[in-house]
């Protein structure tokens, strides 16, 4: 037995999973990344692998977490154990793992930066100030590896906190306010930018699907994006799916949070991108977007210094239940697997994410230009370890969906999922064909050498009918 306990609220997991599907991927990485990649045709990629293959995959995943009851690692080997096929599926729980850790290192950083505006905004020092004076206030912040080593350190140890004492499913409470109470103070901010910054700019920048737009790796990132934000392809999902009470719908549940985490998004984005447009600032400053646009509105506002405050305090809270999904799979793995106590597994993690946190606190400053990483990979450490994740987490999801659909015992999992047939039939072609034939699709059309969509279409399917192929075949011929 795995000494697994089961979240006794059967609408726990779907806030579990809603605290660490929305946090600073819908609200800093999303505008930012839309603005990089031109907008609609960024958000058309987006949204398309949300539907297609995000939410059959995060059925899937939850799938796994729920029918093993264990850590992602340990979940994977006891899986291929019971469901007697390959243990080079275990894989998927190492890949998380290791998606995991270098999302933490850079995750933080960021949260930092949402703490130092919590301070901001809550001691007036913004009250009034102009877009300027913003924005050079925030090239300080990151000009200072001091202080933004201080806030990644200060943000690290609070979720190390949290998740080593165990309390992290002590704040479904805190969730089910902060959730509802980060969507109002969203609304309004958009309020604000409808009011005083252009909507309508904003709505064409987001929603003109343009798809030439997108450069090559822009694919790549609204690919990326789509796991990122629902925290798909790295064992969240599936430790969080482990404590999941037997009774929940996975199908509904998983509808549910994707829907909200996009509502989110688009809220956000809408939001930011009508300052932006208003203020006549620039689309694609990149990662600083969120910290230069939203003081401005909340420099501005009656009452801002408060309304901002709470704002980034609300920030913070999501920041912190996405980022204790980073810490739970691998500390449930370190504790499963060597016998470690909770506080010391997670020490562990977290002190090796903080080091490795390291590496984006100096690529915006001292190693902003001309490190090994520029000259091997044209890009800062930081925009490095993203392109990593962009890759990892769809592979990842990939590999899940592929184990999923072929490799486990199809009874069993029509049992688990415990749908009308008709709806399991549809999630089974989406995570036999569909999810893999679109994330090869993306991987192929990502390389430059492979021009326009003839080759990745064609690739994409030969890939997918030979694992097909050759998963009957195994099947066919146990031995
Ligand atoms: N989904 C989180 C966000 O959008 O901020 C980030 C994240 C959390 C990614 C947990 C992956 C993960 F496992």
């Amino acid at each position: 037995m795995s000494g697994h306990n089961v979240w006794t609220h059967k609408g726990t997991f779907l806030l579990a999973a809603v605290g660490s599907a929305v946090g600073l991927g819908n609200l800093w990485r999303f505008p930012y990344l839309t603005g990089e990649n031109g907008g609609g045709a960024f958000i058309l990629i987006y949204a398309l692998t949300i539907f297609a293959v995000g939410i059959p995959i995060l059925i899937a995943e939850t799938m796994l977490g729920r029918t093993s009851r264990r850590s992602p690692i340990m979940g994977m080997r006891h899986l291929t154990k019971t469901h007697r096929t390959s243990r080079a599926w275990e894989s998927i729980g190492w890949l998380g793992a290791a998606s995991a850790f270098l999302i933490l290192s850079f995750y933080s950083v960021i949260a930092g930066w949402a703490l130092h505006y919590t301070w901001l905004m809550l001691t007036g020092s913004l009250v009034g100030a102009d877009a300027q004076t913003i924005s050079d206030g925030f090239n300080a912040l990151l000009a200072s590896p001091r202080l933004m080593t201080m806030y990644h350190t200060l943000f690290i140890a609070g979720s190390a906190l949290i998740v080593g004492m165990g309390i992290h499913k002590g704040i479904e409470s805190g969730l089910r306010i902060m959730m509802p109470a980060l969507f109002v103070i969203l609304i309004v901010v958009l309020i604000y930018g409808i009011i005083n910054g252009d909507v309508g700019a904003a709505a064409s920048f987001l929603f003109t699907f343009n798809i030439g737009d997108l450069s090559l790796e822009g694919w790549l990132q609204a690919m990326g994006q789509s796991f990122f934000t629902l925290s798909l392809g790295m064992g969240a999902i599936m430790a969080y799916g482990a404590y999941m009470s037997s009774d929940a719908s996975l199908t509904r549940t998983a509808i549910a949070v994707a829907f909200v985490d996009t509502a989110v998004a688009m809220v956000a984005g809408l939001a930011i991108f009508s300052l932006v447009f208003g203020a006549g600032l620039e689309t694609g400053q990149g990662p600083g977007l969120m910290f230069v646009t939203l003081p401005l509105a909340f420099a501005d506002m009656p009452f801002g210094a408060l309304v901002g405050g709470v704002f980034f305090i609300l920030v913070l809270g999501a920041a912190l239940s996405s980022s204790i999904s980073l810490i739970e799979p691998v500390a449930a793995f370190l504790v499963e697997r060597f016998d470690m106590t909770r506080p010391q597994a997670v020490t562990i993690m977290v002190v090796a994410a903080w080091a490795m946190g390291l590496l984006t606190v100096v690529s915006f400053n001292v190693w902003a230009e001309g490190t090994i990483f520029h000259s091997l990979f044209g890009r800062s450490a930081f925009e490095f370890i993203e392109l990593l994740t962009n890759i990892f987490m769809p592979l990842g999801g990939l590999m899940i969906a592929l184990f999923a659909g072929w490799a486990l015992t199809q009874s069993e999992v029509m049992k688990e999922l415990g749908t009308h047939p008709t709806w399991f039939a549809l999630w089974r072609f989406l995570v036999r064909f569909v999810g893999p034939a679109a994330v090869s699709f993306v991987f192929l059309r990502t390389i430059p050498q492979v021009e326009g969509y003839l080759i990745p279409t064609l690739g994409s399917l030969i890939i997918v009918a030979a694992f097909a192929i050759g998963q009957r075949l195994r099947h066919s011929n146990p031995s």
